[in-house]
């Protein structure tokens, strides 16, 4: 559809920008801080691990005012769990709540809106050892958490994200390294860890609204339209199935406080329905999100599988696209580019991404990530030539702004990242930052923070409220 006139973005866009605590704040053993699942992760031997990582937590200042002149209206960041709780649980770490109320007095002093992830990825791994999300008390520790977080942060913190991407954790728990990889991760005992989700995020969702009555709360999935490789009804009819299991399960149960019906009836073919106590459901019901805050790197593309072919881990490093024989079948979309890490590009997706999830919740949505991980280079004179980085951003943006015109009410773009920052698990190099940072995968330099050519050009974007796309 072509739109005569383009909407503009609303005049109180939160243009903004993404980390999360354990990719960019190194420290990761300092100030009382607890061992975190991360901490212990196996990382692949030729890259680094999150020890130091960006260096923000000694850093936090100048990262902050650097992000102020890049103009940013919002900073969504994550709080690591065990700076606040070492052990998940217990006595409180006075020195992890005094960091975060430093950062966010921080950027409060520069007018940036705080947008928090209660947790991203990194389980206390005192809880872990105890059966993480597997054990039922796992929820009450997060109630507890994220209940120090409101009575601590709540009266400058309004906008609170409750769990980053609980779909890929289920889906991708071993490569993201957010599950005991000595444990069987069987389907019955994933579903059942996702119900514990379910339950911690909907407490957290209803008692941010009692405690804070004036802020907003929503969860954080990873979402993308899924397309059929074909018009063959099968194939179609498989991108269905994917789409309810990857992405609708995931927000039925935020929104609505249900399972859909093609999850369910997936849990009982595979075994796999999760044990739900009484009360459970009424509780899902109750919590109602403000927003929905979703990640967007790509969309993927599925066909009909027959039950008896051979399940292959298909792009596991690069799409994360499962094959599931009876169910569907992943495939390369050979309309699309492919970043230097393979994944796809595709920024009419974001578009239909976003219509998708306004049919569907009629809710404010919040693009919480969206970036490219991709090689930079340093060049003579502290100057990093992005353009690509650019041309995605721009691409992505002007397919917001079509959403917009389209009847979508978004809130807000926070790119990923704010700055360079070590990803899930392939490294510094695999840059997505404004500003690039020093250091490479094993050699740490001086860490020195340099803004990038994208810095520029989004800071151009933000002060023209987003008419002002132009790479010049
Ligand atoms: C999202 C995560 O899945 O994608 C981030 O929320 C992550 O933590 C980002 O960094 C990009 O993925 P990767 O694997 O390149 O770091």
């Amino acid at each position: 559809m072509q739109h005569g006139r383009i909407k503009p973005f609303p005049k109180h866009f939160l243009w903004g920008a993404s980390t999360s605590a354990y990719q960019v704040e190194g420290a990761w053993n300092e100030d009382g801080k607890g061992l975190s699942v991360m901490d212990v992760f196996q990382h692949p031997k030729d890259v680094t691990d999150f020890k130091v990582a960006s260096d923000h937590y000694h850093r936090y200042k100048e990262d902050v005012a650097l992000f102020a002149e890049m103009g940013l209206k919002a900073y969504r960041f994550s709080i690591s769990w065990t700076r606040i709780y070492p052990n998940g649980v217990g006595e409180i770490n006075q020195k992890g709540i005094d960091f975060y109320n430093r950062l966010i007095n921080e950027l409060r002093k520069y007018k940036i809106e705080p947008i928090v992830t209660i947790y991203h990825f990194d389980l206390p791994y005192a809880l872990q050892k105890k059966g993480g999300w597997s054990n039922r008390e796992t929820v009450d520790a997060f109630e507890n958490y994220a209940k120090t977080l409101f009575e601590n942060f709540g009266d400058r913190v309004k906008y609170w994200l409750t769990i980053n991407e609980q779909n890929m954790m289920i889906l991708f728990g071993e490569v993201l390294g957010v599950v005991d990889r000595s444990m069987k991760n069987t389907k019955k005992e994933l579903y059942q860890q996702s119900h514990h989700m379910f339950l911690a995020q909907a407490k957290a969702m209803i008692l941010c609204h009692k405690m804070i009555p004036d802020a907003k709360i929503g969860p954080a999935p990873n979402i993308s339209s899924i397309y059929p490789i074909s018009p063959k009804p099968e194939d179609v009819l498989a991108a269905h199935t994917f789409s309810s299991l990857r992405n609708w399960l995931y927000l039925d149960a935020a929104v609505f406080g249900r399972y859909n019906s093609v999850a369910w009836s997936y849990f009982e073919k595979n075994g796999c329905t999760p044990m739900i106590q009484d009360g459970d459901m009424e509780i899902l019901k109750e919590a109602k999100p403000d927003f929905i805050a979703f990640n967007y790197y790509n969309t993927m593309t599925v066909g009909a599988s027959n039950p008896s072919e051979a399940t292959k881990n298909k792009n596991v490093d690069q799409q994360m696209v499962l094959d599931e024989p009876g169910f569907y079948k992943g495939y390369e979309n050979p309309n699309l580019d492919k970043t230097a890490f393979g994944w796809e590009i595709d920024p009419v997706g974001l578009r239909m991404t976003l219509r998708e999830l306004n049919e569907r919740y009629h809710l404010p949505l919040l693009i919480t990530e969206n970036g490219l991980g991709t090689y930079d280079t340093l060049e003579e004179g502290d100057v990093i030539n992005d353009d690509y980085r650019i041309e995605y951003l721009k691409k992505h943006i002007e397919q917001c702004q079509l959403a917009i015109s389209d009847g979508v009410n978004l809130i807000g773009y926070c790119p990923w990242s704010a700055i360079d920052l070590v990803s899930t698990h392939q490294g510094i190099s695999k840059r997505y930052g404004f500003i690039y940072v020093n250091r490479d995968e094993f050699d740490l330099k001086d860490l020195r923070r340099i803004p990038k050519k994208s810095f520029y050009w989004y800071k151009k974007v933000i002060a023209s409220n987003g008419e002002d796309l132009s790479n010049n």
